[in-house]
């Protein structure tokens, strides 16, 4: 069919004609905003899942919703980021919050302050870290976000913030997305700056999206975030929705599938969403009728495979080194799912400690993820096939 018309949309983070099955996500921010809006307190949420699944779609809903509702939204995409970086982030999307709920020719006593702690919070990171930043100038607040401590300081931001906001009527939404590459400490200091923030009922709150890995992460703070944030995790589709995924696109543009030819593309995507389009996209392609048949399905499936290694999987394989990717392989070897650290050293010929570091480098590196102790699995689905595909052959670390 003609690809002027392709309705599906295999890019990182973009928005699909039909988002399917994510409701009681979207229901629950809904909720959030309402209640945070009426002073009630209510769990914020760390969505989690692995590559592919829809966190960055999910994010953008949210992101209109929290428009819509007239709520400021400060997006933020994290990096490896040290403290220094990462108070300026902060500072930055804060400033810009609170100028976008009121231009600072209109500020009152509440944002005025408010900028003078935003000011000594930058300033901290200018006496820690030497990084000029153009407002570090502006009136401080001597006592308020210059304790040196990334937690105790960002809290003073956070209550600051939200109080100018609450005096203005409105709420201010962190949309934080990406959220395992945060530093412990950072991820601890957002969690007790939140926790500040609903016990004064401010109507300042961060939901955040990230690999499966951040329930580790929390480590330490873990039992006081549970108590602040719900930590849903999505995934693949169910059946239903992963057939609306692929039908639904069709149909607006005038197709349907067959059933069977349904079914088929289910099984082939494992029906994880970015798989679903990037497959749909290229059943379009092969399709020559507006009803699309299992033999369109079955005929674009080596495209669809193709493209896959050449791009989804392949950078991620790229960024490895020789012996990442032996350890990859190896695990590859066991199957899909989780493998257990020694059986995966066991068909390197190696010690688990021998192969630990490197291990540890895949999980860094945001490659793999570690569901229970000791055991490790991908965070791209699929990716144990496709390793057997690009490495035919089993090597065992020299
Ligand atoms: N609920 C959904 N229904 C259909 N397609 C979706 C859905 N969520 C995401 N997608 C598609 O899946 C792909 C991956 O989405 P993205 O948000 O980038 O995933 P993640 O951030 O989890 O890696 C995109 O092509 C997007 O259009
Ligand atoms: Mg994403």
């Amino acid at each position: 069919m003609d690809p002027l018309t392709n309705p599906y949309t295999p890019n990182a983070g973009a928005q699909p004609t039909t988002l399917a099955g994510r409701n009681p996500q979207l229901d629950s921010f809904d909720l959030l905003l309402a209640r945070l809006m009426r002073g009630r307190p209510q769990q914020s949420m760390i969505v989690t899942g692995l590559r592919g699944v829809g966190k960055t779609v999910l994010l953008g809903q949210f992101r209109k919703k929290a428009l819509a509702a007239n709520w400021v939204v400060a997006e933020l995409e994290i990096r490896k980021h040290d403290d220094t970086e990462f108070r300026r982030m902060m500072a930055s999307r804060m400033r810009t919050a609170l100028l976008e709920i009121s231009p600072k020719a209109r500020w009152n006593e509440r944002f005025q302050k408010a900028g003078r702690v935003l000011a000594s919070f930058t300033l901290t990171a200018d006496l820690t870290g030497t990084v000029q930043i153009g407002y570090a100038a502006d009136a401080t607040e001597p006592g308020k976000a210059d304790h040196g401590d990334l937690a105790l300081d960002l809290t003073d931001v956070f209550v600051a913030v939200g109080e100018a906001a609450a005096d203005a009527g409105r709420g201010v939404v962190l949309l934080f997305d990406e959220i395992q590459f945060l530093a412990p400490a950072q991820l601890e200091a957002l969690i007790s700056a939140i926790h500040k923030v609903v016990q004064r009922s401010l109507p300042v709150t961060m939901v955040g999206a990230g690999l499966p890995l951040i329930a580790e992460l929390v480590g330490d703070a873990r039992s006081y975030a549970e108590r602040l944030f719900q930590f849903p995790t999505i995934g693949d589709l169910d059946d239903r929705d992963a057939r609306e995924a692929l039908d639904g696109p069709a149909k607006i543009e005038g197709a349907s599938f067959e059933s069977d030819a349904l079914e088929l593309a289910l099984q082939i995507t494992g029906r994880y969403p970015y798989f679903l389009q990037e497959l749909g996209y290229a059943v379009w392609g092969v399709a020559s009728g507006t009803v699309i048949t299992r033999g369109d399905v079955s005929d674009a499936e080596a495209l669809y495979t193709a493209k896959l290694d050449e791009s989804f999987f392949r950078v991620r394989f790229d960024r490895c080194t020789n012996r990442q990717k032996q350890y990859l392989r190896a695990m590859a070897e066991l199957g899909p799912g989780k493998q257990k650290a020694q059986d995966v050293a066991s068909v390197l010929k190696r010690e688990s400690s021998q192969v630990a570091p490197i291990r540890a480098e895949l999980i860094g590196m945001g490659l793999l993820y570690t569901p229970d102790y000791g055991y490790a699995d991908f965070t791209v689905p699929h990716f144990e096939s496709f390793m057997l595909r690009v490495m035919p052959d089993l090597e065992v670390i020299g």
